[in-house]
């Protein structure tokens, strides 16, 4: 474990098997130097167990990177449950996940990610009170943060249509969205509304079908969405989208788009720089659901409160869009950097307590 390249210093792992519910799950915790280590669980099959370690340790290694550049007061972890979970068993799962989360006492809190819904969440608060993307109260965010996301991508293309064409109309903009899940359902709307008009895929077509009626949307194959003659790309499906390859191929100046972990490799990321393509680094752009989540935890969930502090997202990437372009440096570079900046004065302060005590 010591040795897996994403291991990246994780604070603790935790593997779960529970032979009862037949629960495999990975939890890791990159960071609590902020607070809590808080990020999504997943549900996914992965092909194999090494593949379920890699995408826990890199998503929560994110998760740090992404509370960070809120500025929210918490730290970095994330979970994955390996599927396929048959339904009858489900119930039985979340409830031994839910007890696995609550073994380790709050220094990690769950919500959901991929493949969990807010039912999961409830089940999974039967066990423990480490959980957030609960249903909310009249005039409170909480339940499904995919709307608060979706939000913040589209503001998030506002402040890359601002650096790159010089303005934030996305009136007859054109728009690939990859994914039309939760989250990329709910960006077509917002950007429908907006006037932009909208190219999707999905693995789904009856997703497709959906957006076509619901937004106009021209659907295309799920090979071609990534290279489509448009504006903007957003990557809303799962990591890895943007290899090498489809960063040679994007014909859109901007990739802007909710899903984690979009670039396939750093080369990836050098190569879109090269051509010229405004990426927004996924983990700045895609903070709205665990902006959310984190109000909703704290109790400090007004949703005019929380939508303001979604929308402060914008101001984030026109620094770091300010930056790049000030030291020509690529853009998830600068992120990078400045997540790890606030990351280890936050290690500092927290060696500092803990001498203290
Ligand atoms: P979801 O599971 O609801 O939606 C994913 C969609 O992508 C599904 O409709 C699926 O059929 C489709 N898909 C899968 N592979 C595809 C492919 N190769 N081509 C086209 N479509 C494909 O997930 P959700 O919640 O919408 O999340 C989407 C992405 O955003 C994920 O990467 C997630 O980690 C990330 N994210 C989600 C947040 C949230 O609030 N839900 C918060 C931050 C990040």
């Amino acid at each position: 474990m010591f040795d897996h390249p994403d291991y990246d210093s994780h604070e603790k792992v935790l593997m779960v098997e529970d032979a009862q519910s037949g629960l495999k799950a990975i939890i890791a915790v990159h960071s609590t130097a902020l607070g809590a280590a808080a990020g999504g669980c997943r549900l996914w099959a992965y092909d194999s167990g090494n593949a379920a370690l890699v995408d826990a340790l890199r998503l929560s290694r994110g998760m740090s990177y992404k509370n960070a550049m809120a500025d929210l007061p918490m730290g970095g972890g994330k979970a994955v449950i390996l599927g396929p979970v048959a339904a009858d068993k489900r119930t039985g799962v979340m409830q031994a996940f839910g007890r696995a989360v609550d073994s380790l006492n709050g220094q990690y809190i769950t919500a959901e990610d991929v493949g969990v819904s807010v039912a999961d969440m409830e089940i999974i608060a039967g066990q423990t009170r480490h959980v957030g993307g609960l249903a909310g109260g009249a005039g409170k965010s909480g339940g499904d943060p995919s709307p608060y996301t979706a939000r913040g991508v589209r503001v998030g293309i506002e402040a890359a249509v601002k650096a790159k064409l010089g303005h934030t109309d996305l009136a007859g903009l054109k728009v690939a969205v990859q994914g039309l899940g939760h989250v990329g359902m709910y960006l077509c709307e917002e950007l429908f509304n907006l006037g932009a008009s909208l190219v999707v895929a999905d693995i789904n077509p009856a997703r497709v079908s959906e957006a076509q009626m619901r937004f106009g949307a021209m659907g295309v194959s799920t090979d071609d969405i990534l290279t489509q003659p448009v504006d903007v790309v957003a990557p809303c499906a799962l990591g890895g989208a943007i290899s090498e390859y489809v960063a040679r191929y994007i014909k859109a100046g901007i990739v802007a788009g909710a899903a984690n972990n979009q670039l396939l490799t750093a080369e990836a990321g050098r190569i879109l720089g090269e051509r010229g393509v405004l990426y927004a680094p996924d983990y700045v752009i895609n903070a709205g659901g665990i902006i959310m989540v984190q109000g909703e935890l704290s109790g400090d969930n007004d949703t005019a409160v929380v939508t303001a502090r979604v929308d402060a997202i914008g101001g984030r990437l026109d620094a770091i869009f300010a930056r790049a372009a000030r030291d020509n440096v690529i853009t998830n570079e600068v992120a990078d950097a400045m997540a790890k900046d606030k990351l280890r004065v936050a290690n500092q302060a927290k060696a500092r307590r803990t001498v203290a005590a």
